[in-house]
């Protein structure tokens, strides 16, 4: 699996954590930047993320911001992408486990790099429970291609 990763200037303390636990975990990962603390546009840096999850290019993405709100209203502007945004162990575990989401996104601002890792884990290593769930991420994709969406 490779992971998509990006951030802007608010989330790279927490991105930077990500891919030192990724490096020693082996995870393959692409980093889309930001890779340094000046001020840039949160944007461009999720849409890439997104855009390598949505293509295949990634199967999973995270993204990073202050909030980690602004990068998930961008991600879940990307067809094919499910972005969800998690402050805490139980939220990274369900929208694997429900929504079978295929980005997470965290805030620097708001948790510490301790917790974003843990998340991240989470997130890489739980699976979709299908079933009955399978059928409202469906219907998330049909409402996705509804006509009124193109
Ligand atoms: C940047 O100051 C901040 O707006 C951004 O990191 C993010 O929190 C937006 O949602």
């Amino acid at each position: 699996m490779v992971v998509a990763i990006a951030c802007d200037h608010g989330g790279l303390e927490i991105k930077n954590a990500i891919v030192e636990y990724m490096k020693e975990s082996g995870v393959e990962y692409k980093d889309f930047g930001t890779y340094t603390e000046d001020s840039v546009d949160y944007p461009e840096y999720a849409y890439k993320a997104a855009k390598a999850v949505a293509t295949g290019e990634c199967e999973k993405g995270i993204i990073c911001c202050g909030t980690g709100i602004g990068v998930a209203i961008v991600a879940n502007k990307v067809k094919g992408v499910r972005a969800a945004t998690v402050t805490n162990e139980f939220c990274a575990e369900m929208t694997r486990r429900h929504n079978d989401s295929n980005i997470i996104t965290m805030g620097g601002r708001v948790i510490d790099s301790e917790t974003a890792v843990k998340l991240a884990d989470i997130f890489l290593n739980t699976p979709f429970d299908g079933d009955r769930h399978t059928r409202r991420v469906d219907m998330i994709t049909q409402i996705e291609n509804d006509e009124f969406n193109i």
